[in-house]
């Protein structure tokens, strides 16, 4: 029999979500709706399911229900979860669609959500709650803590550690045995070849934290304006040599 699944989060994840169980997870979970907690959403349609309700709604539901929360924000997931976790009822599965590709020693936490084309070597390690958003690469070794988030075609090399709370932006590559800290956000498109600190929003090739960046960005502007003058000097001083030599 299939298994009731309600999806909090009526945005844009939440209807790709949708559609990845309606095309590829159709003979475990039936769609009941949404639930969110954007007033003028609820009673509405979303992607052809209707908006259940607000939190409330789930929290006092009264017969056993499956919950995916397909928010991205690692905080604001979070937040959701210890709410519903206060009614018995609700489980909250590990969905991972058709055609995912992973081997019989990755492990997975409750609640996380492993979207189509990924790839998930061996001996991967995932906490609970981390989103894997379609087309990333996950090698061998490598632990994903608690309320990741991973967005679209993200490779991460072998033995890395990814600390709880992290965003990892799209189309990043981490190189093997990094870590990236708690709360960390990965900015899109950066290469991570050194550890990130907590909490620390690095962006690039190779990623820097922001500040670090910046201050490399303004170190070279001023190396700029320096050569700029050494240029202009030269060029003044060849004016003289020119000038002298007609004098
Ligand atoms: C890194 C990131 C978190 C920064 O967000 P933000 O704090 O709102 O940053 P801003 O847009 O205000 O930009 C601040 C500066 O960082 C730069 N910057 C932003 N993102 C960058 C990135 N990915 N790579 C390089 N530089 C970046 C901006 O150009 C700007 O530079 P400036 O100060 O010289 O003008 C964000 O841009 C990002 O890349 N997030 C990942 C998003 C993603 O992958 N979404 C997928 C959805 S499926």
């Amino acid at each position: 029999m299939k298994k009731k699944l309600v999806l909090v989060g009526a945005g844009g994840f939440g209807r790709e979500v949708l559609w990845q169980i309606n095309e590829h997870c159709a003979n475990e979970y039936e769609v009941m709706g949404f639930v969110d907690n954007s007033c003028d959403l609820i009673g509405r349609y979303v992607g052809g399911m209707p908006v259940l309700g607000d939190d409330d709604w789930l929290l006092s539901y009264d017969k056993e229900i499956c919950v995916a929360i397909c928010i991205a924000n690692p905080k604001i997931r979070r937040g959701i979860y210890n709410r519903l976790k206060k009614n018995s009822l609700i489980s909250f599965p590990t969905i991972v669609a058709d055609g995912v590709v992973f081997s019989d020693t990755v492990r997975f936490g409750q609640g996380c959500i492993i979207c189509l084309s990924t790839i998930l070597t061996v001996d991967v390690a995932l906490g609970d709650f981390v989103i894997v958003n379609p087309n990333c690469s996950i090698a061998h070794d490598t632990i994903i803590d608690d309320f990741v988030t991973l967005y679209y075609n993200v490779n991460i090399a072998g033995n890395a550690r990814i600390h709880d709370y992290a965003e990892i932006g799209m189309g990043v590559n981490i190189i093997q045995g990094m870590t990236i800290g708690e709360g960390a956000v990965i900015g899109a498109g950066a290469v991570v070849v050194r550890d990130i600190p907590k909490n620390c929003v690095a962006v690039g090739v190779p990623a820097a934290s922001r500040e670090r960046e910046r201050e490399s960005r303004s170190r070279n502007r001023s190396h700029e304006r320096i050569g700029k003058h050494l240029n202009d000097s030269d060029e003044m001083m060849s004016h003289f040599v020119f000038m002298g030599g007609v004098a």
